[in-house]
């Protein structure tokens, strides 16, 4: 019967048939499934897993540390983390429409992998971490979001030389099971329950232009919002929320001053399926607070607003 346990133990003795003793690739990005890949691989195959961890400089606030921290130093998974944030801050200067800055950061993404890839000898697999639905919907939608979504991490996507066998452990499992097995395998339950989080990161949640200086704010601004959601037991009650940064300015006080500086936009919702959402009802005094904090600590932020469209029409994102 289905237990963790058994999903894992299962998983393993597959896994170790299937690659034999051959050597497997992994793009860990830090998400929750190729982060259950990781932790389920190396227990399989140990040091015959090789992670390739892409910072594109458009995670979370501290996210590529933590992904350090917990596959490296924690679980001694064998992770390169490739640091190429001014890489794609290069390639993003001058980019403002939405559907670009996808395709300029989807594929950067896979040339910098592929760079190093290419370093490594002797590599068999390539490890994917395919889920269910992943599978249902790459079957079905071949246009619009669907496709764009997982064009990311879809063998399709990539180079030619680069099509190596492919090894996709949670090819049969629901988003809920993959975590559940990634408590199992020892992975801390808040990044396992996290909120998803899009493959072109903070890229698509800074509106128009990507600058640094745009996503340093915002990811500060974010980290506040997150950090109150999980002090006040509201986290695990949204889907999704975020913050995303307007580059508008707008006027402010400062004690006698006046100043002039950029918008946050928060957004919070409610879902099941992603398909539909409902913007949460957040309490007041929460988001007065979160307003209070974001403006008080990050520097160039003089106005918060909360997002109270549903999807549809709007969709989750802003871009
Ligand atoms: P939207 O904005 O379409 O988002 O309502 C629905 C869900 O998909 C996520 N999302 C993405 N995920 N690459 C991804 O990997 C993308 O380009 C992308 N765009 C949206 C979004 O965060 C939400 O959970």
């Amino acid at each position: 019967d289905w237990t963790p346990g058994n999903i894992v133990a299962d998983a393993i003795a597959r896994v170790r048939e299937q690659v034999g003793d051959g050597k497997v690739l992994l793009a860990l990005s830090g998400g929750v499934d190729s982060s259950v890949v990781a932790a389920l691989l190396h227990e399989a195959i140990g040091d015959r897993l090789t992670c390739v961890f892409v910072d594109h400089g458009l995670l979370r606030y501290r996210e590529g540390d933590q992904v350090m921290e917990t596959f490296a130093q924690h679980l001694g998974v064998n992770v390169i983390r490739v640091n190429a944030a001014d890489r794609f801050f290069a390639a993003l200067k001058g980019v403002s429409d939405p559907e670009q800055k996808r395709k300029v950061i989807g594929g950067l993404f896979i040339d910098v992998f592929d760079e190093e890839a290419t370093r490594l000898e002797g590599i068999d697999w390539l490890a994917q971490g395919t889920i269910y639905p992943d599978v249902i919907e790459s079957a079905g939608a071949s246009t619009g979001k669907a496709h764009v979504i997982k064009s990311h991490h879809n063998v399709g996507g990539l180079p030619e030389h680069m099509r190596m066998k492919l090894v996709e452990p949670l090819r049969e499992l629901f988003k809920d099971e993959v975590r559940k097995i990634g408590v199992q395998l020892g992975l801390p339950p808040a990044m396992v329950y996290r909120h998803p989080f899009p493959g072109p990161g903070l890229g698509v949640r800074v509106l128009g232009e990507v600058k640094p200086e745009y996503v340093e704010t915002l990811q500060l601004a974010d980290d506040i919002f997150i950090d109150e959601l999980r002090k006040h037991g509201l986290y695990d009650k949204t889907s999704q929320a975020f913050a995303v940064f307007l580059p508008v300015k707008s006027v402010g006080v400062m004690g006698d001053g006046r100043r002039y500086d950029y918008v946050v936009a928060l957004r919070a919702v409610e879902t099941i399926d992603f398909m539909t959402a409902r913007w949460a009802r957040l309490p007041y005094e929460f988001l007065e607070l979160v307003s209070l904090r974001i403006i008080n600590e990050v520097d160039g932020i003089s106005r918060v607003t909360y997002d109270i469209s549903g999807k549809p029409p709007a969709t989750i994102e802003w871009e």
